[in-house]
């Protein structure tokens, strides 16, 4: 009896001593799976973690390298992506431009002002300068006085230019007694080696302008003639210190009759 109490003590001590060492043993194990868990968890975590991480890097490098080794070449792509729609844009409005502007070359051209003719070189020719700014203009070219053929063809060349004189305007009193107004018309031929201009037409007369207060003349003249692309056509006066500032007292045009 007392041995088996004993025994039974000792079954029980050793159920009690061994129940919380299992019970221990068995909560170790399952901390252990939880941590061991945890841990592969982590460690998987990090390993693919790395390796998204070399492979994004690794691919950037790529990525990098495979830029810089195509960027001449994307360049150039890119370059004729973007060339190639302006160009045949520009084409394209180059040729509705063509189709559609069947406009005639013209052009007219007011003098420009202010004007700095001095009244002492009075019967020596002077170049009109003309307003080139907000004037029609088609398909002609104007430099200094010159307005220049773009393309060539038969051509109606006119120039008015109107010399006025009021006495009362006048503060160091010049002598009007005779004054000679002329304007002439030259060409200037765009194929000479020496450019030596040729007189296309000329008018004028000579006037007295002592005896009324306020006076004003006008020469006008016209005619057609056969241009050459890059020829020159101006107008040269005498007297431009009488020149009328007006837009519609002195102008120089010309317009495009045939081929
Ligand atoms: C026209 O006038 C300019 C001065 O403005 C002069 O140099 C030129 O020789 C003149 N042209 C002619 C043909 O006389």
């Amino acid at each position: 009896m007392a041995a088996n109490d004993y025994r039974a003590y000792l079954r029980n001590h050793i159920d009690m001593e061994e129940a919380p060492g299992r019970a221990a043993h068995t909560g170790s194990t399952h901390r252990a799976l939880i941590f061991g868990t945890l841990a592969v968890m982590g460690l998987l975590q990090v390993a693919s973690s790395v390796a998204i991480l070399l492979h994004l890097t690794g691919y950037l490098r790529e990525v990098d390298l495979a830029s810089a080794q195509q960027s001449p070449n994307e360049e150039m792509h890119t370059e004729t992506l973007i060339a190639d729609p302006l160009k045949s844009f520009k084409e394209r409005k180059e040729k509705c431009r063509l189709k559609k502007d069947t406009r005639m070359p013209s052009v007219h051209l007011p003098i420009k002002t202010p004007t700095h003719f001095s009244a002492k070189n009075r019967n020596e020719l002077t170049m009109i300068t003309w307003d080139d700014d907000q004037w029609l203009n088609v398909k002609m070219r104007y430099h200094e006085g010159r307005i220049h053929v773009v393309e060539a063809g038969y051509y109606y060349v006119y120039a008015k230019t109107c010399f006025r004189y009021a006495e009362e305007h006048d503060s160091s009193k010049e002598d009007v007694s005779n004054v000679q107004l002329f304007q002439y018309i030259y060409h200037e031929k765009h194929t000479q080696s020496v450019i030596t201009p040729i007189l296309l037409t000329k008018s004028g007369g000579t006037l007295q302008w002592n005896i009324a207060k306020y006076n004003m003349y006008c020469v006008e003249q016209g005619r057609g003639i056969q241009l050459s692309n890059g020829d020159g056509i101006y107008v040269n006066v005498s007297n431009a210190w009488l020149l009328d500032p007006a837009a519609d007292g002195t102008y120089f045009g010309t317009f495009k009759i045939s081929n």
